[in-house]
């Protein structure tokens, strides 16, 4: 009976709320492929690997739902189709609700597949993944002993032996399990998700956009009069710290509602541990830092930056610095590497590599950025200490000195106390380390981003190479 006077029903929460929650996009990636191919081991890899890195995945398997919501149907063409268009709905479903679905099915005709795409399409990102391994290859391994039995004419319409299968043309992924392991197929296919989930390219373009127009911004009130207040920690605050937060927190909130904000401008001496929003979303943070280096732009020589990183997972994944008054831009984004450009100069590729760069190969006669200026004790006794391992000491305010490790200039850095904050340093430590650099905590300990408590306790060292690494004087210990 067909099924009439139906009124279907929309959800009532948005895809950047659920996926503050799942940390994941809806997306499917439909594998298509002979039986012992390998999909579901390469499936159940996937599903695991993704979850660890902090993105909700989940399995569709044929077998499995052949035992339930598919049972009752066989492998003639017919029921064949019927079998992938109940999963393709179920994976719609799944993908709605933000999760990211991997579909393991031999899905052996191209009508069936692109019925699949069509359905998925609606609600999420689809791709067809061929997973690749000949009939021979697939009946040498035989897991579940069929193709034994398939040959023996003991199963009727057995894929690849009494059964057609279309290989998949146009896939938009390829695993091929022959050349490659599962383990290996299965890397590439969550880099794959990653890549799509984050979308890096077009992260960073947007947060060069903002850091750009944030930039103008600063340099509007720099060229003109400004006031100078006070914030609680006595430390300067221009017109320009908050006219840069605006643009920045309303660029991102527009763009981007389902990544939460972490940004000094908002976060007072007293309350460094509110914000709690950004602690709970698995989807990922903007940790900003509007005007970097108020104490140089008030002293006009030009050395202070916006400073933007975003970070997932408690880890950073890219970053910006634009250094307005100098018209230039630092980005990097994890796997990515690191870049140097104008503001005149926006490459069409972001991750073009002419742009790229590299922090030095000194380990010996070392640039330092850290300066006696600073006139802190401990820096002083570093210096004294390694003074024949050091051939110049170079002055850079604030995150630039990180942007000067990234591209050579300097080798490293060393910052004692507790006064930065992660919104200081996010950008920084990610150009430093794509550019391949190490940065670490005062003790040499990796750190975390999107931390409770932003404040980086104990100073944090930015090295270009393990072996520039100082002695430490007895009074950092
Ligand atoms: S599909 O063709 O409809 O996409 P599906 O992936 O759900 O197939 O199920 C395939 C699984 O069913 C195989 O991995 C195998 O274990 C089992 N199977 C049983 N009979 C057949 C058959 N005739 N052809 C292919 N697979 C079969």
């Amino acid at each position: 009976m067909l099924a009439n006077n139906i009124t279907p029903h929309h959800s009532g929460v948005t895809a950047a709320s659920r996926r503050k929650i799942t940390g994941s996009v809806p997306a499917v990636f439909w594998m298509s492929g002979l039986s012992g191919s390998g999909k579901s081991t390469i499936a159940v890899q996937f599903e695991r690997r993704m979850t660890e890195e902090g993105c909700a995945a989940f399995m569709i398997d044929g077998d499995t739902v052949r035992t339930g919501l598919c049972k009752g149907l066989g492998f003639s063409a017919e029921d064949r189709h019927e079998n992938l268009r109940r999963i393709a709905y179920l994976a719609k479903a799944m993908a709605s609700a933000g999760l990211t679905v991997v579909v393991c099915t031999i899905s052996p005709d191209k009508q069936s597949r692109d019925t699949a795409r069509e359905i998925i399409s609606e609600a999420a990102d689809f791709y067809e993944v061929y997973v690749k391994a000949s009939v021979d290859v697939c009946a040498a391994r035989d897991p579940k002993g069929l193709y034994k039995r398939a040959f023996a004419g003991e199963i009727a319409n057995f894929t690849g032996v009494s059964a057609p299968y279309e290989i998949p043309e146009n896939a938009d992924i390829v695993l091929d399990t022959t050349e490659n392991t599962a383990d290996e197929c299965a890397e590439i296919l969550v880099n794959t998700a990653l890549e799509n989930i984050c979308k890096p390219a077009v992260l960073v373009r947007s947060m060069l956009d903002a850091a750009m127009l944030a930039s103008a911004k600063i340099m509007e009130i720099y060229d003109g009069k400004y006031d100078v207040s006070f914030k609680e920690d006595a430390s300067p605050l221009t017109t320009a710290d908050t006219a840069s937060n605006e643009v920045l927190t309303t660029y991102f909130r527009e763009r981007y509602p389902e990544y939460s904000i972490l940004t000094e401008e908002e976060s007072s001496a007293a309350d460094l541990h509110g914000m709690p929003e950004r602690l709970s979303n698995n989807a990922g943070v903007f940790i900003l830092d509007p005007l970097d280096g108020t104490k140089e732009f008030i002293h006009r020589n030009g050395e202070f930056c916006v400073s933007i990183g975003f970070a997932a997972h408690n880890r950073v994944y890219a970053g910006v610095i634009a250094v307005p008054a100098k018209r230039l831009l630092y980005y990097a984004a994890e796997g990515h590497g690191s870049y140097k450009i104008s503001f005149d100069e926006l490459p069409e590729n972001v991750f073009d590599p002419a742009n790229r760069i590299h922090v030095s190969d000194r380990t010996d006669k070392l640039v330092i950025t850290a300066s006696r200026s600073h006139g802190d004790k401990q820096t002083e006794a570093l210096l004294d200490l390694n003074a024949d391992r050091i051939a110049d000491t170079i002055t850079a305010g604030s995150c630039l000195k990180g942007c000067l490790i990234a591209e050579g200039t300097a080798d490293i850095h060393y910052r004692f106390g507790s006064f930065m904050k992660e919104w200081d340093t996010a950008a920084m430590q990610i150009i430093c380390e794509e550019a391949g650099g190490i940065y670490t905590d005062g003790a040499g300990n990796k750190v975390p981003a999107n931390r409770a408590d932003p404040v980086n306790h104990g100073g944090f060292i930015i090295l270009n190479h393990p072996e520039s690494a100082l002695k430490l004087p007895e009074i950092t210990k």
